[in-house]
Formats: structure tokens, sequence, C-alpha cells
């Protein structure tokens, strides 16, 4: 199954960051579960209540300030470090453990919590601080709104994606329930031109039949030991 490879690409999930503290979307203490999400995380749910959106994403903006990586981001960076694979990391996670890991090439797909985005001039801001309605662009004073991806809206960095899984030779999902489009389908663009599809969750993704291989377990004991296996060959 694994050889050398020349361009890896991860796609990482919610799983990644469950052992750091971060609640999953769609485990049953997840953050779906515990709120609606049409209302939080949708353009009209935003625009028909911007300060429970905003006050939703402070909260996590304060988890996500406060958590560290865990032995699974530290081990994507290891391999960024030790391999002569071009290593790439799309993420549907809005957190920035990847970066806080020190891992290069991080595309963050639905957006960062640390940015707010000017929903006139388009002006990205970045903060940690809590933010309400009553903050203003300083460009244009324009309303500012999370610059995440809400459902029904368009991912960012597709053109760049495109390019990745149409050129990858091994593309590992890691803990996400592959249930989201457009990420669910990522491993079906790889398998188009014969690239390794390999997936490491907790339990078998919902995507499951489209990897060749899916590892279950815990990402922090999985991942290590995987990239162990994989920089023998690199
Ligand atoms: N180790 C491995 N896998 C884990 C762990 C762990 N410690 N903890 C949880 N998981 C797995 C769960 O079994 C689940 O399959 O991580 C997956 C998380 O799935 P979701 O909660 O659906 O999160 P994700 O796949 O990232 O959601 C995709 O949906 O709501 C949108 O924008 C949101 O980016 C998110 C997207």
């Amino acid at each position: 199954m694994l050889r050398k490879f020349r361009k890896i690409v991860f796609l990482t999930g919610a799983g990644i960051s469950a052992e750091s503290g971060l609640a999953t979307f769609r485990d049953s203490n997840g953050l779906w579960n515990n709120y609606d999400a049409e209302t939080i995380a949708s353009l009209q749910g935003f625009q028909s209540n911007p300060s429970l959106v905003h006050q939703f994403y402070n909260e996590l903006r304060q988890q996500m300030f406060s958590a560290i990586p865990n032995p699974a981001h530290l081990a994507l960076t290891y391999l960024q470090q030790h391999s002569h694979a071009e290593i790439h990391i799309i993420t549907q996670n809005i957190d920035t453990l990847h970066e806080k890991a020190l891992t290069q090439d991080v595309w963050h797909i639905h957006g960062q919590i640390n940015q707010l985005r000017c929903v006139n001039c388009g002006k990205i801001i970045e903060t940690w601080e809590s933010w309400s309605v009553n903050n203003r662009c300083c460009s244009c004073l324009g309303e500012l709104r999370p610059n995440i991806v809400f459902f029904g809206e368009e991912i960012f960095f597709s053109f760049q994606i495109e390019q990745l899984l149409s050129t990858a030779d091994l593309f590992v999902a890691v803990g996400t329930s592959g249930t989201i489009p457009p990420a669910s389908s990522f491993v079906r663009d790889v398998r188009k031109h014969s690239g390794l599809t390999i997936a490491l969750n907790l339990e078998k993704p919902t995507n499951y039949r489209d990897f060749d291989v899916v590892i279950e377990g815990k990402v922090s004991e999985i991942l290590p030991s995987f990239i162990e296996k994989l920089l023998i060959y690199q």
C-alpha cells in the first residue's frame, strides 16, 4: 500500500482538534447537537440575528485561542520537515491549531475563527477579540461578519484545492465524518487519477466506501503511527 509519494494532500476535520479540547460538530456532544446550525452558520441566520452569531463565534474564538496542538497536529509538521514529498494540508477547521503546530501550506476552506470580513468592502480583519454588531470596518464603516463559510456559500481557495487534488498521489482524510460537500467528495477527485486514498477516523466516515483504506482509532495515536510508517518510504 505505502510507497514513495511525490505529493501528499491531507484533509483534516474537527476530529483532529477534538483531543485539543475543541468540540466536533456531529459527535454526541457536537456543536450541532447543542446549537441550530441554520441559526448560527447560515447567511440568513446572521442577517436575522447578527448578535447571536457574533456571541457564538466569540465564545468559540476564546476556546480556540487557548487550545494547543495535540500529537496529531505535531505529526503533520514532523512529516513536512522530514519527507521529500510535497505535503499540503486542506482543513475544514476554523481553528488555528495547524498554524500553532508550525505546519506549513494550510488551506482553510471554511475560513478562520480569528478573521472577520467587511460585508461592504470585503476587507479581512485578523483578531482574537470579541466583536459585536457595533464594531465597524475601519475602512468603510461597513458591517463585519465572521470570515467563515456559512452553509450554502462557496468554499475558499477552490482553484488551489482543485490543483492539489488533481495532482496528489496520496490523499489522507483525518478526523472528518465525510458528510459535508464539497470536502466529502475530494477523495473521488483523487481516485479519478488513481491516487491512493486513506481515511483515518475514530469510526468509519460516511464516505468510507470511496477510500482504498480506512484506519479507525484516535488520531493522536493512529496519525503519528501512520506517518512513522509513511516516512520509511519517503
Ligand atoms: N480521533 C479521530 N477521529 C475523531 C476523534 C478523535 N479523537 N474525535 C472525533 N473524531 C471523528 C468523529 O468520529 C467524526 O467522524 O471526527 C469526525 C468529526 O466529524 P464532524 O463533527 O462532522 O466534523 P467535520 O467532518 O470536520 O465537519 C465538516 O461540517 O458543519 C460543517 O463547517 C463544518 O467544517 C465542518 C464540516
